[in-house]
């Protein structure tokens, strides 16, 4: 059964047409955060959760990652680690490419802001071919971190996400909405 708050933060998530591109449905968070309530609510489903699930760091996908991944550290009593486009981190960092659509990006992490053997939360708001989340999996993975489930707000469901993501990593998959 589905709990009551997820079809009060559905209706505030607003679908854009051909935004960014034409045939694409844009999902628009920034109308959730606008309410205060559906945000809560969201922040709270997640953190009832991972709470007590001896989670040691969330590890944010930008840029929308950096929205919701913050507040679910803080109350889980995590770290918030971001994961970032190519160039953006200072310090050293590993790098992991993943295909697109159209080519290839990028995701960088700080050497150093994960220790072997930490449990990790993956967030971001979004995912669709689960191309991004993979990627983000692979470099905890690659510091010796234990991914514990990847959390997502919306799941575009046309593009058969959960068994992609399930055949390939076998991590649960928590979605939102
Ligand atoms: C979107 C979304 C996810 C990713 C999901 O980010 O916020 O991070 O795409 O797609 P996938 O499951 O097919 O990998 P976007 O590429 O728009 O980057 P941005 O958040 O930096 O704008």
């Amino acid at each position: 059964d589905e709990d009551p708050r997820i079809n009060g933060i559905k209706t505030k998530i607003r679908v854009v047409p051909n935004f960014p591109k034409p045939g694409i449905m844009f999902q628009d968070i920034t109308t959730l955060l606008l309410d205060r309530e559906a945000f809560k609510d969201t922040i709270d489903l997640f953190v009832e959760r991972y709470k007590g699930k001896n989670i040691s760091v969330v590890a944010g996908i930008e840029a929308r990652g950096f929205i919701f991944g913050p507040p679910i550290a803080l109350a889980i009593g995590a770290k918030f680690v971001p994961l970032r486009k190519p160039r953006k981190l200072p310090g050293e960092v590993i790098s992991e490419e993943y295909i697109l659509e159209y080519g290839r990006d990028c995701l960088e992490m700080h050497v150093g802001a994960v220790e072997p053997g930490e449990r990790a939360l993956v967030v971001d708001d979004l995912i669709a071919t689960g191309g991004t989340l993979c990627a983000a999996m692979n470099l905890l993975e690659r510091v010796g971190a234990e991914v514990v489930e990847c959390a997502c707000v919306i799941e575009l469901p046309d593009l058969k996400v959960c068994n992609f993501t399930l055949s390939f990593h076998s991590y649960p998959l928590v979605i939102c909405t």
